[in-house]
């Protein structure tokens, strides 16, 4: 694009060819002409500025959940994303028990997680053959995790329902028919196999999240079939891709990046620091999305009430009101003061920010860790096994390959 062209045609640009764009010139141009600025081909107002994102997030007086958007929720439902207030604290606090609680994270899940992972890399072909680390590692790890939170490991066809579902929902931006339908017909499925499984547990609870989903209650009842259904193919959704892509760009940056690599190699203390910064510089997840309640003034400009409004975390991320040389990707960064918790204060905001920010934080914080301390310990060095893979994608971004030939340690 020219420098004549206007921000909004260079962010339509963008949005029209993706794969391989390098978006954040363009969020820095919009951060500083156009922090709120109306996109015709969404259908919606675009923030940018860490301030504005962070005020979209927490201030729940100006922006409540959007109802019946595209992606996921059109596959299965109303899912926790869209429920506010008491109702929100009540059923978010059943998922966080399981996956944000000491006793499970530092016991159970730490088990699960470290077994996928060693499982998983001992089968990762070497130099000189080609590995396919998104296949081979960085998918199964939060899939098998899963798998085994919901007690669902027997499911062979799990592997399949996700990805069918997933397709359908946040990824389908152009709501292919054929796609929309294979989603339903994968959702159909996984209900299917779920349902008995509620049934039992209902009579006769066991020491998993199924389990606590079937016996909560809201108000005097429990959730109903359909609301624990519904909890679980979000939870297919919304825990599998993103760490799967996170990782992708983890291993992509520090492929690219050798001497950010060596560092860790050196010390891998700084194992934590080096995730955090991986979900600040290049966060899977990029937008989030919510509805103006009333008029609201976005830095002098008016968003009209009941408008879409997109949030664009991956920029908030690179603001340079917020971090020093917000460009430069440093696995030091943020050393001696990681955010163990992930609270909803941290200025990364890879993990969105107030009352929704991301319940599973702390699983995919340990899935990434203990992957990419299983990678520093077997492997010497990683190259691409071809051209470097491009980036695709609007609302999640990362490369959909990753061809690489890793060498053992000596
Ligand atoms: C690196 C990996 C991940 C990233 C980047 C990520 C990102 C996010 C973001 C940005 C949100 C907020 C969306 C919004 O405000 O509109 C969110 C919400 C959520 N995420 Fe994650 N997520 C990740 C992994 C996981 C995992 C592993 C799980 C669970 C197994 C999970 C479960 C959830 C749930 C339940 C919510 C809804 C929270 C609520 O509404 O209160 N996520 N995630």
């Amino acid at each position: 694009m020219s420098d004549s062209s206007t921000v909004a045609e260079e962010f339509a640009a963008y949005l029209a060819d993706n794969v391989g764009a390098d978006p954040f010139p363009i969020f820095r141009r919009m951060r500083e002409e156009a922090p709120a600025l109306w996109v015709e081909p969404l259908q919606a107002w675009v923030l940018t500025r860490w301030d504005d994102i962070t005020s979209m997030l927490e201030d729940g007086d100006k922006y409540g959940p959007l109802m019946n958007q595209p992606g996921t929720s059109s596959i299965f439902g109303r899912a926790i994303l869209q429920m506010s207030g008491d109702e929100h604290r009540r059923k978010d606090a059943i998922i966080a028990k399981r996956l944000r609680g000491p006793r499970y994270l530092g016991s159970t899940i730490e088990d699960i997680v470290s077994g996928l992972v060693h499982e998983y890399g001992e089968q990762l072909p070497v130099a000189p053959e080609t590995a396919d680390l998104r296949t081979g590692l960085t998918e199964p790890v939060p899939l098998g995790a899963i798998a085994e939170l919901m007690d669902m490991g027997e499911a062979s066809n799990f592997r399949n329902w996700y990805n069918d579902i997933v397709a359908a929902g946040t990824s389908n931006v152009t709501r292919d028919p054929v796609v929309h339908a294979q989603g339903e017909a994968a959702r159909d499925e996984l209900y299917d196999f779920v349902t008995p499984s509620i049934e039992e547990r209902r009579t006769c609870p066991g020491d998993e999240l199924l389990s606590d989903l079937c016996s909560m209650e809201y108000e005097g009842e429990r959730l109903s079939d359909d609301e624990v259904r519904s909890f679980t193919a979000f939870l297919l959704s919304a825990g599998i891709e993103t760490t799967d892509r996170a990782l992708a760009n983890l291993v992509k940056h520090l492929i690219l990046q050798p001497e950010q690599w060596q560092r860790l190699k050196d010390d891998t203390e700084l194992v934590s620091s080096a995730v955090t910064e991986i979900l600040r510089y290049r966060p899977p997840v990029h937008v989030t999305i919510r509805m103006a309640k009333h008029d609201l003034d976005v830095d002098g400009t008016t968003i009209p009430e009941g408008s879409k409004v997109m949030s664009f975390v991956s920029s908030a991320n690179h603001d340079t009101a917020r971090f020093d040389d917000p460009d430069v990707f440093d696995v030091g960064r943020f050393q001696g003061e990681e955010r163990p918790n992930y609270t909803l204060i941290g200025p990364v905001r890879a993990f969105g920010g107030g009352p929704h920010t991301c319940t599973g934080s702390l699983l995919a914080k340990l899935e990434m860790e203990r992957t990419l301390e299983y990678l520093l310990d077997r492997f010497d060095r990683f190259e691409f096994a071809g051209d470097v893979p491009p980036d695709t994608g609007i609302v999640l971004r990362s490369p959909t390959s990753l061809d690489v030939v890793l060498h053992s340690a000596a």
